[in-house]
């Protein structure tokens, strides 16, 4: 399949397709948000379940008033200090948003994408575009076009050519629902600290209120590759005794090289020489997926520090475990 121009993929996208757009963060699966046929369409392509809700990509800051109902003046400061840029804000929803898009929830997630390519294609489309990472339902985002699935390729009415993706991780996702301090729906591209020197505080998933309608799309076990991955210091004993029998293994690693595994390596990768997480994100989900298509047994990967951009590989690489 060919890439498509902006015009031709407006077009396709105006008569309800669903076409592969490049963001900054990773690729993503787009259709028209006022468009339900089409929306539809993205589940099914991603055979993902129905109660996850979509983000709704805008174009410029203009666009927010028309999908959002209120707009809090927190979530003001985020967008003029974040966007363009890898920061997800869910708030009330406007009317135009149909229910597929959001799961029935009564919020909605909007992001305004640092990729020109993406700003152009919502404005060729003539509306805001709902799109999910480019994946297949609970596996490893693509961050170029190469790691498209072929059979998701299959289905789709095209895809636009972005280079690869420069951020490399999923967009930080920030709630802000009545009654409570903003939320940390997900770990991202945007660091929580530099959040936090803008509006204060924002409170951990587990600190909700218990009626928040939240993210229902946080599984504990998604971005996952085939191959069973293992984090280096915990290995379960049964894998351990395998590697000391020579099981083949695939090692992704961090800076200096960590303690040596047991086990036949046949393949190893750094997600970044000197310990850079902002190379490291970039570098995160295509690595996974090169380690994937050696078909080792077992995938064994280097532990990330839980900070800046740390915090969001963590959270990947945590929930591409095996279990
Ligand atoms: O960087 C990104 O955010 C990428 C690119 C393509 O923009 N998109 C992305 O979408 O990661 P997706 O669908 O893979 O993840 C969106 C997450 C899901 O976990 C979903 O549950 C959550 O956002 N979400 C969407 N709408 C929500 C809402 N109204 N309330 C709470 N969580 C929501
Ligand atoms: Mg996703």
């Amino acid at each position: 399949m060919t890439p498509l121009d902006l015009a031709a993929a407006g077009e396709i996208l105006q008569n309800g397709g669903v076409v592969v757009i490049p963001t900054e963060t990773v690729y993503g699966l787009a259709a028209r948000a006022d468009h339900p046929d089409a929306v539809a369409k993205i589940f099914r392509v991603k055979r993902r379940p129905s109660n996850d809700p979509l983000i709704v990509h805008i174009a410029d800051l203009e666009q927010l008033p028309l999908v959002a109902a209120e707009i809090p003046h927190e979530a003001w400061e985020l967008a003029g200090r974040f966007w363009p840029g890898p920061l997800t804000l869910v708030l009330p929803k406007s009317s135009v948003i149909p229910d597929s898009v959001t799961a029935k929830l009564p919020t909605v997630a909007v992001r305004l994408p640092d990729h020109s390519i993406a700003r152009d294609v919502i404005r060729s489309a003539r509306f805001p575009l709902a799109a999910p990472s480019a994946n297949l339902f609970g596996q490893t985002s693509p961050t170029r076009t190469t790691d498209l699935h072929p059979a998701l390729i299959e289905k789709i009415d095209g895809y636009l050519e972005g280079g690869p993706c420069q951020v490399g991780v999923e967009s930080t996702i920030i709630g802000f629902f009545p009654q409570q301090p903003p939320l940390l729906l997900r770990p991202g591209g945007v660091p929580l600290e530099e959040i936090e020197e803008v509006i204060g505080p924002v409170a951990p998933l587990a600190q909700a209120k218990e009626q928040t309608p939240l993210a229902p799309g946080n599984l504990p076990s998604h971005y996952a590759p085939e191959t069973p991955l293992y984090f280096v210091d915990a290995i379960p004993d049964k894998v351990k005794k395998e590697l000391v029998q020579g099981a083949s293994i695939c090692r992704l690693t961090l800076g200096q090289k960590s303690e040596d595994v047991a086990g036949e390596t046949i393949a190893e990768l750094n997600l970044s020489y000197e310990s850079d997480l902002q190379e490291a994100a970039r570098n995160l989900y295509k690595m996974m997926i090169e380690l994937d298509r050696r078909k080792a047994r077992y995938i064994i990967v280097d532990r990330v520090p839980a900070i800046g951009l740390g915090r969001a590989i963590c959270d990947r690489l945590e929930r591409a475990t095996a279990r």
